[in-house]
């Protein structure tokens, strides 16, 4: 997320986020006067959510520009402008939570947010969360790098998306017990016509880089033409997400 456009186009048409971060919230077991800090909150729609819930909640993230809507929709929570993998609160919390956020770490930071994470939490303090898991769009990057290979360009990558067993080893490593990890499919509406173009747009930046706007645009097409198929059902567009869901606890 890069600039301002983005986090107002976030906001308004990738809503769906959030409304799928609902369900992860049962997983938190709450009890009176409970703290909770949310991780990588964005424009703090799920911080709001666990406040309403009657949970202490506060927000964390690094984009500005989420924070500003974050501040302007919810005055009365705090947010916290800060790094995932290099923070450090004032208090500690009961509870940690995240929604679609580790993926954007590289792995070689993971182990990094999960020590922040281990020393903001109190002992017995729960760690809740989701991210896109091993195969998430994998139909939509094996059709971009097709394109990018097509015009003898390199598509790398650029999420993290590990197995449970990856995942688990570093969680342990970092001293939580696992108490619950799934792995599923979600394939997830997109809104609008151009759903999957506009997708793309809003999330693959850094392949993009170094790729003129002529030639991006082609590989767009091209990407959503070849996915077509599979990926627009009933006049609408689909994104073929897996996610990886976890609780854990501070030991
Ligand atoms: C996800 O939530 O899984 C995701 C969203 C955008 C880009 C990559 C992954």
């Amino acid at each position: 997320m890069n600039d301002k456009w983005d986090a107002v186009k976030y906001t308004n048409d990738f809503s769906f986020v959030h409304k799928y971060g609902n369900d992860l919230l049962q997983l938190i077991d709450i009890k009176k006067d409970m703290s909770v800090l949310d991780l990588g909150c964005g424009n703090g729609t799920l911080t709001k959510k666990m406040s309403d819930m009657g949970l202490n909640a506060i927000g964390l993230d690094s984009s500005e520009d989420l924070l500003e809507i974050a501040h302007e929709l919810y005055p009365n929570i705090k947010f916290i402008k800060a790094d995932a993998t290099d923070f450090t609160l004032e208090t500690k919390m009961d509870a940690v939570f995240s929604n679609a956020v580790f993926h954007w770490i590289v792995k070689r930071k993971q182990s990094k947010m999960l020590d922040c994470v281990y020393k903001s939490l109190n002992n017995g303090g729960q760690f809740v969360f989701e991210f896109g898991g091993y195969g998430n769009n994998a139909l939509i990057h094996a059709a971009l790098q097709k394109e990018f290979q097509a015009r003898k360009l390199f598509y790398k990558l650029p999420f993290y998306f590990p197995t449970i067993g990856e995942y688990s080893q570093l969680l342990e490593k970092a001293g939580f017990m696992i108490v619950y990890a799934t792995l599923f499919e979600r394939k997830t509406e997109l809104s609008g016509k151009d759903g999957l173009a506009d997708w793309i747009k809003m999330f693959i930046k850094t392949p993009f880089e170094k790729v003129d706007d002529k030639i991006k645009n082609e590989i767009i097409c091209s990407t959503v033409e070849r996915l077509s198929k599979k990926l627009y059902l009933d006049n609408k567009w689909y994104a073929d997400y897996v996610r990886i869901r976890f609780k854990a606890i501070k030991e």
